[in-house]
């Protein structure tokens, strides 16, 4: 039988630095990474293209139902995600699709697929996974839980400065209220709402670099782990 995996659970709003900080966390120790909002915004894209819209929660639950999930890693570092085969990694990043898999991620339906493919995924699996419920509601047993927070204004300007690097051009004015928009909608839902477990970690990321919330992270696990 495959031993239970050590989860790491990584959750936070928008901007905050979780991708990267999860990403290095996990190849410090040698995990798995998964990226649960990169699943939510597939099921968006997918939704996008097939013309269904974010309210039709029957098509939208059945489109989540049929979806396979793998994450991969490049040998130049960056990371992919397949949905059901197809590398939607780039695609998924849009603005517009952030904002749509925010409204997705609403249906319960939808959740209920998403969870159970993120739970499969940790199954005898060391991982960092990071999202908006998973210390509350994907693993509520992970044995390390943190939840990243830094001011609107920080976490506008660094997915500011990612969207520029991925050559799209935006404002912070409009990043910031954008962001401020979906972290309304994500912490105000009825289902899995955005919010620390009670048992987590809380990390003000506003004044440290990636480097030192990497590290803060680390010695955090190793404090919890058993040799
Ligand atoms: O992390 P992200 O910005 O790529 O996530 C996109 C949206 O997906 C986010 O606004 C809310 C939703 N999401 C969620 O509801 N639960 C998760 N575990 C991860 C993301």
């Amino acid at each position: 039988m495959a031993r239970p995996g050590f989860i790491v659970a990584v959750d936070g709003p928008s901007g905050v630095g979780k991708s990267s900080a999860s990403r290095g966390l996990a190849r410090r120790l040698g995990f798995r990474h998964v990226d649960t909002g990169a699943m939510y915004r597939a099921v968006a894209l997918l939704a996008a293209e097939g013309g269904i819209a974010a309210t039709d929660v029957a098509k939208l639950t059945v489109l989540a139902r049929g979806l396979s999930f793998d994450f991969e890693e490049r040998e130049d570092g960056s990371a992919r995600i397949l949905v059901s085969g197809r590398d939607v990694s780039d695609a998924i990043r849009a603005p517009e699709i952030g904002q749509l898999a925010s409204a997705v991620s609403l249906h319960p339906g939808v959740r209920r697929h998403l969870v159970e493919a993120q739970r499969a995924l940790g199954r005898g699996c060391d991982l960092v996974m990071e999202g908006r419920d998973i210390g509350t509601v994907v693993f509520p047993g992970a044995p390390v839980k943190f939840f990243l927070s830094a001011d609107p204004g920080a976490r506008a300007a660094r997915r500011l400065k990612e969207l520029r690097d991925r050559g799209l051009v935006t404002d912070q004015a409009k990043v910031e209220a954008e962001q401020l928009e979906r972290d309304r909608r994500d912490s105000s839902r009825k289902h899995a709402p955005l919010r620390p477990a009670g048992d987590a970690i809380v990390l003000d990321t506003t004044l440290l670099t990636l480097d030192e919330v990497i590290q803060a992270m680390e010695q955090a696990v190793a404090s919890r782990r058993p040799a």
